[in-house]
């Protein structure tokens, strides 16, 4: 499997450099959940559709990516879908109820239940992802990259062990301390599944691969690496090596110097970590990206430019910053707000 080779305006695009650690005269910025409930057109939409539809459409999945990188000017899009979509064709019952986040229906609860989650040996069932892939490139800018994405293996694990969110993930890592062979062999399966799907993304029309570890900093250092750090090395080893990836987590204060050492072109992080002393404990070897806290989207115009400036600041514009938020902006964010942390990173010049 092969990415399609990169075109100029791609390669020399602000966020392809800065994942390539090359100098940009401008920060390029991107936020998680840039298409969600926060926008206007996105809730109208949603009014006629259910999440899951939308998802499987590849004609609204472009729709919703394309409005919502195009509004915001950012620097990056991102394709519309969830990291939960790959349990479905490896056997999970997947649905997103009303009011309630997703829900698996057949979560796994003892170690002989690991034993019927399938090989991802029919990737056409995700075909339209694939497809929306392909129609989002054609309907971008031909210089504005395209962000692939899939779970992290342990985010995945949680939801497949809980059935669903959690607030102490006890289900999953109960399961781990008590069954690490059994938890280990659903790791390696749901690495081999994300591998496909990734590459497969790539080759379809992705040019930046991401993977979303939002859980993980629910261990400590010793058990991520035992039980994480050797799945995650295995599956950077075996992405595409042509498209960069950024690894992405969140409470990852204790664990960042480990996601580097498993793998990734660009680190994620939070807004709990100062920018300037994370990267200087990562290295020169990573770009970094981050790390504004959500909430602050829910302060006064003034305040969101003056912390966004700060991030800014403590990046001093090393090469290989991508601004983005700690974590996926919030339903209820303002969108007057997205548009000023926009603006100030597009205007702001290092000092
Ligand atoms: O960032 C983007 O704009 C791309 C699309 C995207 C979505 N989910 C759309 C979505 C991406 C990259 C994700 C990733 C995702 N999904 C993660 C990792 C990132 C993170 O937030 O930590 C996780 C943990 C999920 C699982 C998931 N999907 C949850 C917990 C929920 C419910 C959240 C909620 O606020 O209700 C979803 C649903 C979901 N995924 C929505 C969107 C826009 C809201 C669905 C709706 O329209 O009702």
């Amino acid at each position: 499997m092969s990415q399609p080779a990169l075109s100029p305006a791609l390669a020399n695009s602000p966020f392809m450099r800065a994942c390539r650690r090359e100098p940009n005269d401008v920060t390029p910025v991107w936020l998680m959940r840039q298409a969600g409930r926060y926008m206007p057109e996105y809730r109208e939409l949603r009014a006629k559709v259910s999440f899951l539809e939308l998802c499987k459409s590849p004609d609204l999945a472009t729709e919703v990516t394309v409005t919502a990188a195009e509004r915001l000017g950012v620097d990056a899009a991102i394709l519309f879908a969830d990291i939960l979509l790959i349990l479905e064709p490896i056997g999970f019952d997947l649905e997103f109820a009303k009011g309630e986040g997703p829900v698996i229906h057949n979560p796994i609860r003892e170690a002989k239940d690991v034993d019927r989650v399938l090989p991802f040996d029919d990737p056409d069932s995700l075909d339209y992802v694939f497809k929306a892939v392909t129609s989002i490139r054609s309907a971008l800018k031909p210089n504005l990259p395209l962000i692939g994405f899939a779970g992290a293996p342990f985010t995945l694990a949680c939801y497949a062990i809980e059935g669903g969110g959690s607030r102490h993930y006890e289900k999953a890592k109960a399961f781990m301390y008590r069954d690490p062979g059994a938890f280990n062999v659903l790791m390696s399966r749901l690495v081999d599944a994300t591998v496909i799907y990734l590459n497969m993304q790539a080759e379809a029309g992705a040019q930046v691969l991401q993977l979303f570890d939002s859980w993980v900093g629910t261990l400590g250092p010793d058990d991520y690496a035992q039980f994480v750090q050797p799945h995650m090395t295995r599956l950077f080893a075996e992405l595409t090596p042509t498209a960069p990836a950024i690894h992405f987590g969140t409470d990852t204060n204790s664990l960042l110097e480990l996601q580097r050492d498993a793998g990734g072109d660009v680190i994620g992080l939070d807004w709990r970590v100062d920018l300037a002393e994370a990267w200087d404990r990562l290295g020169p070897g990573v770009a970094v990206q981050g790390n504004l806290d959500p909430i602050i989207l829910f302060g006064p115009e003034s305040e969101v430019r003056a912390r966004t400036r700060r991030v800014l600041d403590k990046a001093a514009g090393r090469p290989g910053h991508i601004f983005n938020l700690g974590h996926g902006i919030l339903p209820h964010t303002p969108v007057d707000n997205v548009l000023a942390l926009i603006d100030e990173v597009h205007s702001y010049r290092p000092r």
